[in-house]
């Protein structure tokens, strides 16, 4: 039905994920560390490779990658402090602060441990430019236009909040405050076509050449897509670190400059390596519609409800023994939570969308998978439901990265007052 990688199929083994579920109960996610060394790899060839945190924050995934050499892209305080716990050293570019405001917190911080500012605006150049004179600054343009696998996933054009608009502006103003002009950034979304992707290159020369300031890096950006379903191919990655070298070295040549080439993916490093687990609860009809009901909902993992995003789906039976010639049913997967919209196969209207599976029953497990990439970082606790545990898979093993939240932890912000 499914066609799962052999690489993630070594750890899906049944007995494993039986074991798994005995000792740390559902819904859970599982990262297998094999597909993030594999995918890092394939992104070798690009001088620095930056992870776009927000996509898997948990700080032991943050710690492989920076075995692994990878650098770190970070969007909040928190983030910073996650990559900072993690083992990432705030100064020598190991961390960039990205985001298009500065907070009076974030701030303090980027001075204090002099963390060079990706500026999506020119706001922020201004208020870091007051504070500290000399600081290592990055230029986000917006290139004017933008892709994604959906409208709220573009982060170009003048329909997204996201980049400087005028980059000349922007350096007069660094110019102004005497700010270290490092770098320029250009990240168009996430999910992004190849062929839009190209077209940043040749973005980037023509606001180098423009600006025409030595710097001494160029940064593509993230939006390497992944394939979701059988149909889909993940990009060509060498083509792609080609027409980037070219790009580096026309404006290294034109610019008089050594520049480095970084790349700052998120779900091309996590995305495959995860999936997410859960135990069906209930199977029911309404009229023509199977609804298979489980116990993890949009608050665990809300790709599918919020862009309609299709992840594939496998069924795991609790007792194999008598299993023989499982009919194929179209289901509905769904969750717990209060609303109609809780669902796992679902077009972006809303609109559910029936899956073939194989009949199930309750007590019987659900995976979905390539869920490592915007899963667990964009859960909440909505309906009250507290966070769920993050196993990683490494040597063979499975470790706890991050045990399941309680209900008192969760109620704890209230009742603590
Ligand atoms: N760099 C910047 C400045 C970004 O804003 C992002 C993603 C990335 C890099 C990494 O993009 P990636 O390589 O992962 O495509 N929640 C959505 C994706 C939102 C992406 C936000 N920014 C989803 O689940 O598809």
């Amino acid at each position: 039905m499914c066609d799962i990688p052999n690489i993630q199929k070594k750890m899906l083994k049944r007995n494993n994920i039986l074991k798994l579920i005995k000792k740390y109960k559902t819904p859970l996610w599982v990262y297998n560390s094999d597909v993030i060394i594999k995918q890092i790899k394939k992104l070798k060839k690009f001088d620095i490779i930056r992870f776009a945190q927000k996509s898997c924050s948990n700080i032991h995934i943050l710690k492989l990658m920076k075995h692994y050499n990878v650098k770190i892209d970070a969007v909040s305080l928190g983030e910073i402090k996650r990559a900072m716990i993690a083992g990432f050293e705030p100064n020598n570019n190991n961390i960039v602060f990205t985001s298009d405001i500065l907070e009076k917190k974030v701030l303090k911080e980027v001075i204090k441990k002099k963390i060079p500012v990706n500026a999506g605006s020119i706001d922020m150049l201004k208020q870091l430019g007051k504070k500290s004179p000399g600081h290592a600054v990055w230029i986000r343009i917006n290139p004017k236009f933008g892709n994604g696998h959906h409208i709220k996933t573009n982060t170009g054009g003048d329909h997204s909040k996201h980049g400087i608009w005028n980059p000349k502006q922007a350096l007069s103003i660094i110019q102004k405050y005497k700010l270290n002009l490092i770098g320029l950034h250009i990240h168009i979304g996430s999910g992004v076509n190849i062929k839009n992707l190209y077209q940043v290159c040749d973005s980037m020369k023509k606001n180098a050449i423009q600006l025409n300031t030595k710097i001494q890096f160029i940064s593509a950006g993230g939006g390497l897509k992944i394939p979701y379903s059988q149909e889909e191919k993940e990009a060509n990655i060498s083509d792609y670190f080609n027409k980037w070298n070219n790009t580096k070295k026309i404006i290294s040549s034109i610019l008089k400059c050594p520049i480095q080439l970084e790349i700052e993916p998120g779900r091309f490093l996590v995305g495959q390596s995860g999936i997410l687990i859960a135990k069906i609860y209930a199977v029911k009809t309404i009229k023509k519609n199977t609804f298979v009901l489980i116990n993890a909902g949009f608050n665990d993992l809300i790709r599918p409800a919020l862009y309609g995003s299709y992840h594939q789906i496998t069924v795991l039976y609790k007792n194999i023994k008598n299993i023989h010639n499982i009919p194929i049913i179209r289901s509905v997967i769904a969750g717990p939570l209060c609303e109609s919209g809780d669902v796992f196969t679902v077009k972006d209207t809303g609109i559910i969308l029936p899956r073939n599976l194989p009949k199930v029953s309750p007590g019987d497990y659900i995976i979905i998978h390539n869920t490592g990439a915007y899963g667990s970082s964009m859960s909440s606790n909505y309906n009250s439901r507290p966070f769920i545990p993050e196993i990683l898979y490494k040597k063979k093993k499975f470790k706890l990265i991050r045990r399941r939240q309680t209900i008192q932890e969760m109620l704890s912000l209230e009742t603590s007052l």
